[in-house]
């Protein structure tokens, strides 16, 4: 079974009602030949996903999470579990971003546990991984997302979970890594999981390329070897942008 393919827009801390016209806008142009080709999810901010419900599943766009907390309920004033993400319409939730590892002090084993609660809720995790900069430069990059991946994917986690490589060095700035660092990094990746999951699990999970995804590098960054797809930050605030990303895969 080849891999479906998976572009993911992730909001972060941006859109208000306003923006749902941009998910509209996405659904519409989200046509049958290229849902077809290529699953596209939406993260916007947790305010806006049971808002964006109705029109982005009509036209067949997916919604995720941004962040999820790792208990089910209870006295976490602020959180949102994995389960009420659901319940208001989310299927994916992205867990470990590197911002939420840096601003929050999330460590792999927090991000394993948000993975479980996440699967446990019936929500597809993306799990992210990522070397900084310092860490490319020590040539220190497979090894960091090598100990990442084993620590931050839940030993029993299902060949449908998703994990998305992204270079904290390339997120937001313009940079990306070379074709041939991805390839190098995701083939690596493919290995690591499949050395944390066993049973073949590693052949059925997308491993996402994220990290100034843009329109004009998206075909030469999707058409690398085990690259699955994207998850893309500030170009996916545009319905114009995002599915010009999108449309590397028609
Ligand atoms: P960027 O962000 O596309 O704006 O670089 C990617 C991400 O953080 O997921």
């Amino acid at each position: 079974m080849p891999r479906r393919p998976l572009v993911a827009g992730n909001w972060k801390m941006n859109g208000f009602i306003a923006s749902l016209a941009e998910v509209a806008a996405m659904a519409t142009a989200y046509d049958a030949a290229l849902k077809r080709k290529v699953e596209l999810i939406i993260c916007p901010p947790a305010t806006l996903i049971g808002l964006a419900l109705e029109v982005a599943t009509q036209g067949g766009v997916g919604l995720g999470a941004q962040d999820c907390h790792l208990s089910e309920s209870g006295a976490h004033t602020g959180d949102i579990s994995a389960k009420m993400l659901k319940d208001v319409g989310a299927s994916y939730v992205i867990v470990g971003h590197s911002e939420r590892r840096a601003e929050h002090g999330e460590t792999d084993r927090i991000v394993q546990a948000k993975a479980a609660a996440a699967l446990c809720a019936g929500l597809t995790p993306i799990v992210c991984v990522g070397e900084t900069r310092a860490e490319r430069e020590a040539g220190a990059a497979l090894s960091i997302v090598g100990r990442q991946i084993e620590g931050s994917l839940p030993a029993d986690a299902p060949g449908t979970i998703v994990v998305a490589y992204e270079p904290v060095w390339a997120i937001g700035t313009g940079l990306t890594p070379t074709p041939a660092d991805v390839a190098e990094m995701h083939k690596f990746a493919r290995e690591q999981i499949e050395a944390r999951l066993g049973g073949g699990k590693s052949e059925s999970i997308r491993i996402l390329y994220g990290g100034s995804v843009k329109p004009a590098n998206a075909p030469e960054l999707m058409a690398v070897e085990n690259v699955d797809g994207a998850l893309v930050g500030g170009a996916s605030l545009k319905a114009i942008d995002f599915m010009a990303i999108a449309e590397a895969y028609r």
